[in-house]
């Protein structure tokens, strides 16, 4: 594994265009994380095995995400005590209801941090990573500082244009 601090696990590849959003904003900021697909489900030794070793990698904080039945962010945290962020994609039917219910829901004694559905939960996912790495990495905390400031300035220039646009 490479002395990446954050990982970004999902379910399939069918999830990366969400999730490029998530190792997009943590790239952004200058964190640079673990990738990798793997399934509750469909490679469960896999999960296991990369839980069981995610501390001892170097890893301090795990983003899961899945759709549908998201058993992916549970599993991981039963094997690790790190922090694990979880993401429910939409996918199916249901279009990411199941997927929040599952991984939000978890039983007491197993705490998955959930996030919103979809695109904005994947960038909260990275952004909420970030934040916890931060308490001890100034280096982070500055970016993570300037984000806010350009974010805020942001909504302050979309106020001007809007006012400009609608007038007295
Ligand atoms: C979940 O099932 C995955 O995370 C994905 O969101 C969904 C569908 O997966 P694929 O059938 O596209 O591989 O486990």
């Amino acid at each position: 594994m490479s002395n990446a601090r954050v990982a970004v696990v999902f379910g399939s590849d069918s999830d990366w265009p969400t999730m490029e959003r998530c190792v997009n904003q943590l790239r952004d900021l200058g964190e640079e994380p673990f990738v990798e697909v793997m399934s509750a489900h469909r490679n469960p030794d896999r999960v296991h095995q990369f839980a069981r070793q995610a501390e001892q990698n170097g890893l301090e904080v795990i983003i899961a995400a899945a759709g549908m039945s998201n058993a992916l962010a549970g599993a991981v945290a039963a094997h690790t005590c790190l922090p694990v962020i979880g993401v429910p994609l939409i996918s199916g039917s249901l279009q990411g209801l199941d997927a929040l219910l599952s991984t939000v829901q978890m039983p007491p004694g197993i705490p998955v941090a959930t996030v919103s559905v979809g695109d904005a939960g994947a960038r909260n996912a990275a952004l909420f990573a970030v934040q916890i790495i931060a308490r001890h990495d100034k280096k982070l905390a500055g970016a993570y500082r300037a984000f806010k400031e350009d974010q805020a300035s942001a909504v302050a220039a979309k106020n001007e244009r809007l006012q400009g646009r609608i007038g007295p």
